[in-house]
């Protein structure tokens, strides 16, 4: 089994950015706790963060061609507006989990509206990284199904 963790615009910048909202642990720490997870869970992992709309929507569609088994996605800010990564998922035919590390329904109004998530089979919010964890034992769950 194969997964794709898709990372959207600043979330490279993790540990850097607004530590008191997404913590102080970096992209690298993550890209850890995911691969610890993905051995403990004995499936295979791919990863990839972009700050651009275009490589978001190519790395989608390559996950479709690649067969991938199942997406976890954290959009970023893409998430309120990008109808064009919101078609890219829509097209995919795997599971797709949505993550937010913050919760954004506690946060500005623009936030609270998830463009993408319709197209997802479901949302993790709020729980910090940890919402990675709990997407990718969601994920592995639908892909059993
Ligand atoms: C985020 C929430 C978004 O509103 C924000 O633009 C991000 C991160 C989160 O993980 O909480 O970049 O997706």
């Amino acid at each position: 089994m194969k997964i794709l963790v898709l990372n959207g615009p600043n979330l490279n910048f993790l540990g850097i950015r607004e530590k008191g909202i997404y913590g102080s642990k970096d992209y690298k720490d993550l890209l850890e706790m995911l691969q610890k997870k993905a051995d403990d869970l004995g499936i295979e992992l791919e990863t990839f963060q972009s700050n651009s709309e275009g490589e978001i929507i190519d790395r989608i569609q390559k996950a479709y061609l690649d067969k991938v088994d199942g997406i976890v996605i954290n959009p970023g800010a893409y998430t309120h507006y990008s109808y064009a990564i919101r078609d890219a998922l829509a097209s995919v035919l795997c599971p797709i989990i949505e993550v937010h590390i913050s919760n954004v329904h506690k946060r500005e109004e623009f936030r609270h509206v998830s463009v993408t998530a319709p197209v997802c089979t479901g949302q993790i919010v709020g729980l910090g990284l940890k919402g990675y964890l709990l997407a990718m034992d969601a994920l592995v769950m639908e892909i059993k199904k």
